[in-house]
């Protein structure tokens, strides 16, 4: 527990440093890299070459430092954090390295102005919240289906839409190249995950001299051949995007990849999935739809009855992905209903048709930044409450409030 000093100082200073978040951001990375450069290969090497959603890690402890006094009333946003961290295989050991270049930022971000009084008590600040994170991700770990990257062999890859490769992996025990082979035993008949997660790839990318790991949600809960993902290629800003890319041109059946355990908690409502009263809401776009229909194929499992309402956006029919599986899957529902955007014909889902949806409903929206800006505040504008939409961006999630 903090001191009644510390907490006094770092609510005072918090304003302050804020104000200094994008220099202290950039001194902290430029300082850390330059002592761990193996930590290169974890951090996202194009999100440092852009400057982008670096301020996440340093401005979250900010956020959560004006809640130190109250750190238990953080543990949603800081658990869904966690995962992302389990699932790059973060550990204890590399929360005193933040801890020290982000004080070191901070020191020299501020300069004299940085007393020995005000370095003490983010120092006591940092550790307190890093031990918030070590402690939710040692369950995380110990609760993983399997533990680290394990190689994986692809069984299966196919075009599920223009741009859009779906992947089949199942646990590998002849990797070489240097790797130690998979020891774990890793049954995927014995398998549970839930739908709605993700899985995290560590490649070794041609156009880069470090490792680079990516989130893949699963679009199929269910393992029986494999695990499951779809990666579209993403080629924005005429850049080329350096997995996304290498998935497609240098990983093919019979090679092999490593994979992290699956992880997130962009998952069903488990009370909701036997009840017929709330109707499922499965919002989707482009790519996006991998997670939804993880859900669809396991709410139809579980209770064909309750009733679906799917609702898919992209670009064009070739641009739309896993159409017939998901027909094939809403076959089986009792009561359903589909509606499909194809921008280039003009077909807009916007704000305004939101209103077509019922309340209650159970909400699931996955897709890019833009698409999820405007349902969810689409959503929120009609009174669906926080509790009942749900959302996985495919980049950072999380904002710990002010
Ligand atoms: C929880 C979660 C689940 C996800 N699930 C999926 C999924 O199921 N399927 C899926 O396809 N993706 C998914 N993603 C996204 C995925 O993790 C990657 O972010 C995505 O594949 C892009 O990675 P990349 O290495 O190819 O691109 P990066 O190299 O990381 O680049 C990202 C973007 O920046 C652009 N860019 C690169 N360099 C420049 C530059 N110099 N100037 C301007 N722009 C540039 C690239 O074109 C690309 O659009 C998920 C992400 C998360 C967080
Ligand atoms: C208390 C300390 C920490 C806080 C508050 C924190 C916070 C965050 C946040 C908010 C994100 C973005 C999450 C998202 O994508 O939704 C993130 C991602 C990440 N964190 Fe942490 N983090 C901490 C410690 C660490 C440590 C010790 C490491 C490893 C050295 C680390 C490595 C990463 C990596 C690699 C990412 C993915 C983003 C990227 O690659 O740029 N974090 N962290």
């Amino acid at each position: 527990m903090a001191s009644p000093k510390t907490l006094e100082i770092v609510t005072a200073t918090v304003p302050v440093l804020e104000e200094h978040g994008t220099a202290i951001t950039t001194v902290f990375y430029k300082n850390m890299f330059a002592e761990h450069p193996e930590l290169l290969d974890i951090f996202n090497e194009t999100n440092q070459k852009l400057g982008r959603q670096q301020t996440a890690l340093a401005m979250t402890v900010l956020a959560a430092a004006k809640h130190l006094d109250k750190l238990a009333t953080l543990l949603p946003q800081v658990t869904q954090i966690s995962h992302k961290h389990r699932a790059l295989q973060i550990l204890p050991e590399h929360y005193p390295i933040v801890g020290k270049h982000l004080i070191g930022a901070i020191k020299e971000v501020l300069g004299e102005a940085a007393t020995d009084e005000i370095i003490h008590a983010w120092t006591e600040a940092y550790d307190e919240i890093a031990s918030v994170f070590i402690q939710i991700e040692q369950g995380m770990y110990e609760s993983a289906l399997w533990q680290g990257f394990a190689p994986f062999t692809v069984t299966q890859k196919t075009a599920v839409a223009t741009d859009i490769a779906a992947f089949t992996a199942v646990p590998s025990n002849e990797y070489k190249d240097g790797h130690t082979a998979n020891h774990q035993a890793i049954d995927l008949h014995k398998m549970r995950l839930s739908a709605g997660q993700y899985i995290t790839v560590n490649t070794d990318p041609k156009d880069s001299n470090h490792t680079a790991l990516r989130h893949y949600s699963l679009y199929s809960a269910n393992t029986e051949e494999g695990i499951k993902f779809a990666v579209r290629r993403d080629n924005r800003n005429a850049h080329h995007g350096l997995v996304s890319n290498h998935l497609h041109d240098h990983i093919n059946v019979g090679d092999t990849i490593l994979l992290s355990a699956p992880a997130g908690d962009f998952v069903l409502e488990q009370h909701l999935m036997t009840q017929n009263e709330v109707p499922l809401v499965l919002m989707s776009a482009g790519v996006g739809v991998t997670p939804v229909l993880a859900m669809l194929e396991a709410q139809i499992m579980a209770n064909p009855k309750r009733p679906i309402i799917w609702v898919y956006a992209c670009q064009n029919k070739a641009h739309h992905a896993f159409a017939d599986k998901v027909e094939a899957l809403l076959a089986k529902a009792e009561t359903v209903e589909r509606h499909v955007f194809y921008f280039e014909s003009g077909q807009l889902l916007d704000a305004a048709w939101l209103a077509n949806l019922p309340k209650p409903a159970d909400i699931y929206v996955c897709g890019s930044m833009p698409f999820m800006e405007s349902m969810i505040d689409g959503l929120m504008a009609l009174d669906h409450g926080v509790d009942s939409v749900h959302y996985e961006p495919f980049g950072p999630k999380m904002s710990l409030g002010s």
